[in-house]
Parts: C-alpha cells; structure tokens; sequence
C-alpha cells in the first residue's frame, strides 16, 4: 500500500479466484511478454498467435504498446521514465486479466532489462515468459511499417529505440523468434507450440 493510499481496503481475497475463472475456462493464464525493436514484428505475430488462440478454444488478449498508447497511457511519451511507467501501468492491467484466467499477449519494445524486470516483478516470475522478437535495426528501417525510421533517421523523432534510445536484447528469454529468417505463420507456430502444454496441459490441476 503506497503512501497515497492509507485507507484502501483491497478485497481481491473475497472474490473468486483465479483459480475459478480458469476451471471455468479450462486454461491456465499466462502472459507471454514480447519485446524487440519497433516493426520488428511483435504485433504481426500477436495478431496471428491470438487468431490461432481462439481457433483452439483459448481466450487470450493481445495488450500492444501503439494501442495503450492512445488509451490507458496516452499521457506518456518515450523519455525513459514514461517507459517504465507505461511498462508499470500495463504490467498492472495484465494481473488482472490473469487473474481472469486469461492469456495475454504482449507487445511492448520494453528496451531495458530495467524495464522487463520491472514487468515480471509485477506479473511474477511464474506468469512472466519472455520472447525476444528479434531483428536487427537496419532490418526494421527497411520494412519501415509506420514510417517512423525514415523520421528517426532525419531527426524528426527524439529518443527512438535503437537509434538514440537504447535496446537491451534479454539475456535469456524463453524463446527468440528472429523474424528475418522465418514468415509469420512460422512464429506463430513457434510460439504456440512452445506455450499450448502450460495453458492446456495440465487443466484438471488448480
Ligand atoms: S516502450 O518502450 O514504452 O515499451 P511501446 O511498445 O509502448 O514502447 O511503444 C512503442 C511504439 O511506439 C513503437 O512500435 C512505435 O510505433 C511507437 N514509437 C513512437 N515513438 C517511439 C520512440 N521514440 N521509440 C520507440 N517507439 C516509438
């Protein structure tokens, strides 16, 4: 309890649990955290990971940096400490949809070790499974998705990852997915394969 909230009386232990609500699912919730450079791919893969969810029965919910951004955190920019607050914010949000036995997908380039260990503190270890979704910067200018690294590039975006912002590759995340070498429909698998068994495998436990 912050400082702020003196007089907050949570009552999180007198609902159902999430226990309940991924019975009643027939899941186990998990939240496979992406994180890798602008138009490095994430959102694609999410797109096609959560259609490939639901085809299965699995409810999952994509969480992605460009849409937070114009909703829950659309007061924040990409100074550094903006970052770790978006990251903080969105860290949050994803508890309670684990709570509701949800899969979640995040999108978020996340840059810094700093960051992500801030979001698995807040998530738990346990819940909190890294995918780098790698390639390389040069590689991503070229796709360019969005336009913003020929705007980077003439100066017209300050502290743009990987330019003039830092991105801190995960040292030992659970799966890296380098996208310059495999197609989307590959990743998706990847990822889906390397994940089905904790969220369906083992569904009588609780
Ligand atoms: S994070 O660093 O705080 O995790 P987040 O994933 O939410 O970033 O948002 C990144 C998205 O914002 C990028 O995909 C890109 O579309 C856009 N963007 C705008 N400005 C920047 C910037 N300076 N650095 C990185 N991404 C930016």
């Amino acid at each position: 309890m912050s400082e702020k909230t003196p007089h907050i009386h949570p009552v999180a232990h007198e609902l159902l649990q999430r226990s309940d609500k991924e019975s009643l699912l027939q899941q186990k919730a998990l939240c496979i955290w992406m994180t890798g450079l602008s138009g490095s791919g994430k959102s694609t893969i999410a797109k096609g990971l959560e259609k490939k969810f639901h085809e299965q029965g699995i409810l999952s919910a994509v969480l992605d940096g460009d849409n937070v951004r114009t909703g829950i955190n659309s007061n924040l920019g990409f100074l550094e400490e903006d970052r770790i607050e978006n990251i903080r914010r969105i860290a949050e949000v994803t508890k309670l949809f684990l709570d509701c036995g949800v899969v979640t997908i995040n999108c978020f380039v996340s840059p810094t070790k700093n960051i992500r260990t801030l979001a698995k503190k807040i998530i738990g270890a346990k819940d909190f499974h890294e995918v780098h979704v790698q390639a390389s910067f040069d590689e991503c200018a070229k796709r360019d998705v969005k336009g913003l690294y020929e705007k980077a590039l003439r100066g017209e975006i300050k502290n743009f990852t990987g330019l003039d912002a830092p991105f801190e590759a995960p040292e030992h995340p659970a799966l890296e997915i380098k996208t310059a070498e495999q197609s989307i429909g590959e990743s998706v698998e990847t990822i889906y394969n390397f994940f089905i068994d904790k969220i369906k495998g083992s569904k009588t436990e609780n």
